[in-house]
């Protein structure tokens, strides 16, 4: 393929309009989408060609979600320390977890040593952003959350996850119902050309 500008062009906008959503209709997504935005998620690069993704795909009305939804529940009651806002913050987070059209628990393997570990780490992060861009490019929406339900220390256990694995986030994904507003520093900012 020619790198010609209309595909320069198309990749900006792509990256540029990507926005987390944690809002979206009932609308369900097609297995073939889903499959197709994994497929975009395993060609992150990778170094030593470890591919130490791994993808656990939450059915809608499945077991696995409900067990999920439930032990983040009792995660977050026990955990959140303004006593007030537990049961809301709870019931919240497990609502979230049952209703989200699709949710995507990823993981990424450790393997032999810390820096090989901290490489996989990396490579499986690149992959969530080409999940999550190619998602867009569907007119899809996804949230990546690093918070309450990644935190049940039975989580891993509950999705059959690999035990030299850690976790790297949980995905929900959706048609949104609007995209959010973000912003960025200027490139300048963050940038210095020596
Ligand atoms: C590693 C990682 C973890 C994140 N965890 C959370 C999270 O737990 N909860 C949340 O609301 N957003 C989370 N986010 C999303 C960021 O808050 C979001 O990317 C940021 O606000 C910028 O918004 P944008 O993605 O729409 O540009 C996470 C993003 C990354 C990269």
């Amino acid at each position: 393929m020619t790198t010609d500008t209309l595909a320069v062009e198309s990749v900006m906008q792509v990256i540029k309009t990507r926005r987390t959503v944690r809002d979206f209709t009932e609308q369900e997504i097609p297995d073939s989408v889903l499959s197709t935005v994994l497929d975009a998620a395993i060609w992150a690069p990778n170094h030593r060609m470890t591919e130490p993704w791994r993808f656990y795909v939450l059915k809608k009305g499945g077991e696995a979600r409900q067990s999920i939804a439930d032990l983040t529940h009792v995660w977050t009651l026990e955990n959140t320390p303004n006593k007030n806002q537990a049961q809301s913050s709870a019931d919240a987070v497990r609502n979230e977890l049952l209703n989200s059209p699709a949710l995507i628990y990823v993981y990424s393997l450790l393997g032999p040593s810390d820096e090989i570990a901290e490489e996989n780490y990396s490579a499986t992060s690149c992959a969530v952003q080409n999940l999550m861009l190619a998602a867009h490019a569907h007119g899809l929406g996804v949230g990546w959350s690093t918070g309450k339900p990644t935190r049940h220390p039975e989580l891993g256990r509950v999705l059959g996850a690999e035990s030299d694995s850690r976790i790297v986030g949980c995905l929900y994904i959706g048609y949104p119902t609007e995209l959010p507003e973000s912003r960025r520093l200027n490139v300048s900012d963050v940038t210095r050309w020596l």
